[in-house]
């Protein structure tokens, strides 16, 4: 991987959120919004809760949420991205519902990333911009390397046009919804939020570029990857 920022912290939750929300200010400040892309699974819960209490004061008006991927699955599901995202953050931090993209995970995999995907490039026509670009991008790691819901021998790898895609992972027998690496490399910042105490060996593989994990392929056309990587207190 080119050149990662990588930060090491036993005070993983707390730095992780003072993180975005500085993220937060330098783009409200630069553009007058931010425009995050939140990550799913477990590792984020506990990250936008601090999030939804250090960070009440923001306009949440002003900021505009997306997701990196989601289960196909309905919103009101326990295995949805969205709803842990909502209980944990939307909810706590009182975000306006006009400031949230959901994936529909409840309708045809396809139709639901070409609906996203139609979303995010009205915006981006709306800035100018070809591709949407986020100010921030989380993004967590699996323990096969995979991102979002970039798996590893999934077609959705070898993307290069499509900005969201429906992608079928054999592994999970299921379809997820996910960004494709176009689209994340447009990102201005690109944050990995990962706990170092269970994929120490696969977080060095990754950093040291191992192209056998999807994670170790994301780039930013704007800088180098950040990653904070949660590590228990010194003994
Ligand atoms: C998902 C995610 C996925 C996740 C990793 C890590 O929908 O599962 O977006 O990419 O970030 O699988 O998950 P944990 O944080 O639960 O380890």
């Amino acid at each position: 991987m080119a050149t990662a920022d990588v930060r090491r912290t036993s005070a993983f939750v707390r730095d992780a959120a003072e993180f975005i929300r500085q993220q937060a200010r330098i783009a409200l400040a630069e553009r007058g919004e931010f425009r995050i892309a939140l990550s799913g699974g477990n590792t984020p819960r506990p990250v936008y809760q601090e999030l939804a209490r250090i960070a009440r004061d923001l306009p949440w008006e002003r900021i505009f949420v997306t997701f990196g991927d989601e289960r196909c699955v309905p919103p009101e599901d326990e295995q949805s991205n969205y709803r842990m995202a909502r209980e944990s953050l939307l909810v706590p931090a009182a975000v306006p519902d006009r400031s949230v993209a959901r994936l529909r995970g409840e309708i045809d995999p396809r139709l639901a990333a070409q609906e996203y995907e139609a979303q995010l490039d009205v915006l981006a026509t709306q800035k100018g911009e070809v591709i949407y670009r986020h100010d921030l991008i989380l993004l967590g790691l699996g323990e096969d390397g995979h991102t979002a819901s970039l798996f590893p021998a999934t077609a959705a790898l070898e993307e290069q046009a499509r900005r969201v895609v429906a992608n079928f992972v054999p592994k999970l027998n299921a379809w997820r919804l996910t960004f494709t690496f176009p689209l994340i490399e447009q990102g201005r910042r690109i944050c990995f939020l990962v706990n170092g105490e269970k994929h120490r060996e696969l977080i060095e593989k990754v950093l040291q570029g191992d192209r056998a994990y999807p994670a170790s392929r994301v780039r930013s056309t704007n800088g180098p990857v950040t990653w904070i990587i949660g590590e228990a207190a010194a003994a």
